[in-house]
């Protein structure tokens, strides 16, 4: 099994180009469910998550086309076209793996009047449930069973508008919401809409190709459905959280490094608390340049909440910088329960944290030392890369798989701008 084998306390400088979101491509591939015309993706990134996700949709039928791009700082183009469905039943072996593959639920059924779909998987952190993707089709004049793992939604004269009103904000609910009301009957509201970019990018592509929404980006989303959608090219949004992670490891590691077609107006929460910490950051025509020139971070206190505040997705990385900082931090996860897998490793490294409940208090101290770590998620495994370009001596991160389900050429991007990291296999 591959291993990811870094040598610490090498600064970073350079260029690093970020890539297509992995959270926006994956509910982008879905969306082509819903017109029997091509759609034409750009920008998509090279990712295990990616290609289960391709699989998962060639499996419905839909044929897919990947034109790999010769250019390191540009993503693949992608044609999918769902001209007929031959199937509407996602397996549990084929969604298991990855809890995204979800979002095909609400296409499938839109499109056909029926799907059968394996309950999700995913990362193993907290409980994860569907109930508000479920109520919110259910609002829609969908039957829904649930039986065997498998939820069976059925639409026998289509799906209705409605007003749905969500008790807490989900991201994945919002955008099963707005998939599915594209084709309904009528007006749907959704109210306590999720905020995030990667739904305002779904959103414009739907829009693209025939939708008619209002109120992306806010709270509250009108779409008008429409009798089909039709073809439409759309390129994928730059990766916010892989944005983040690398001017983590700057602010982590040392240097000066460009984010070269980042957008960092989608991670404003994460910079204001680099500033804070002790890193420049600017935004540049290209992208954006985080420096971090001698002297230890200073610790902060961060607490996650839906977009626009910080996101879940960094508090593993951020915990890895406040590991290292100078003074104690409190951070508190408040989206996921169960998302404080990465701290034991980390303390395997020599992280001072201390757990309760919901919070990690960590203290910083002067330096971590290399170990051998293991990945538990995504987003934790990451921050063991980060730990281990700040920390004396070799960190070897098993378990990478976990990487390479968000993370485009992880150790190429931080190699090339002056880390010693490299993939090793035994
Ligand atoms: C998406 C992202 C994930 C990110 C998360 C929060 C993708 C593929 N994944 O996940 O990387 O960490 O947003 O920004 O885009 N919940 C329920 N019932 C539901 C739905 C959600 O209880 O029906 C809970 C979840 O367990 C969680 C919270 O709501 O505690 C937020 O989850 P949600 O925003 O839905 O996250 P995802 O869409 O799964």
């Amino acid at each position: 099994m591959d291993r990811i084998r870094i040598r610490g306390g090498h600064p970073l400088s350079g260029e690093i180009p970020i890539s297509g979101a992995k959270n926006a491509a994956l509910k982008l591939m879905a969306a082509a469910l819903l017109t029997a015309e091509p759609l034409t993706l750009t920008n998509v990134p090279r990712l295990a998550d990616v290609r289960a996700m391709a699989e998962l949709l060639a499996s419905f039928g839909v044929k897919i086309q990947v034109t790999l791009s010769g250019n390191f700082g540009e993503g693949d183009t992608m044609r999918l076209e769902a001209a007929t469905i031959t199937s509407a039943f996602a397996s549990y072996d084929m969604v298991r793996k990855m809890r995204a593959s979800f979002q095909v639920l609400a296409p499938l059924l839109a499109r056909e009047g029926a799907a059968k779909v394996s309950l999700p998987g995913g990362c193993a952190i907290g409980a994860r449930p569907v109930e508000l993707h479920l109520n919110a089709l259910e609002a829609m004049g969908a039957q829904i069973d649930l039986a065997e793992g498998y939820v069976t939604a059925t639409a026998k004269g289509g799906l209705k508008g409605a007003e749905i009103v969500f008790p807490f904000v989900s991201v994945g609910a919002t955008e099963t919401a707005m998939m599915a009301a594209t084709l309904a009957k009528g007006t749907t509201k959704i109210v306590n809409a999720a905020r995030e970019p990667e739904i305002i990018d779904l959103g414009n592509c739907l829009i693209a190709m025939g939708a008619e929404i209002w109120g992306l980006g806010s709270s509250e989303i009108t779409v008008q459905g429409v009798e089909k959608l039709h073809s439409a090219a759309h390129r994928v949004m730059p990766d916010r959280i892989e944005t983040g992670t690398y001017a983590i490891a700057v602010a982590i590691a040392g240097g000066d490094v460009e984010l070269v077609g980042a957008a960092p107006d989608t991670i404003a929460s994460l910079n204001a608390l680099l500033v804070k910490s002790g890193a420049t950051v600017t935004a540049t025509p290209r992208g954006m340049k985080v420096q971090m020139n001698g002297g230890r971070p200073k610790a902060s206190d961060i607490t996650t909440a839906p977009y626009p505040g910080f996101p879940t997705d960094l508090q593993a990385q951020m915990m890895a910088l406040m590991a290292v900082a100078d003074g104690t931090s409190v951070i508190r996860e408040k989206i996921f329960e169960n998302r404080f897998m990465h701290v034991p490793e980390l303390a395997r490294m020599g992280a001072q944290v201390r757990i309760d409940g919901d919070t990690a208090t960590v203290r910083g101290v002067e330096k971590l030392k290399g170990a051998q770590v293991m990945a538990t998620d995504l987003r934790a495994s990451v921050s063991l890369v980060l730990a281990g370009l700040a920390a004396e001596g070799e960190t070897v991160v098993g378990r990478i798989y976990h990487l390479d389900r968000g993370f485009d050429r992880l150790e190429e991007k931080l190699s090339r701008v002056g880390a010693d990291i490299a993939r090793v296999s035994e």
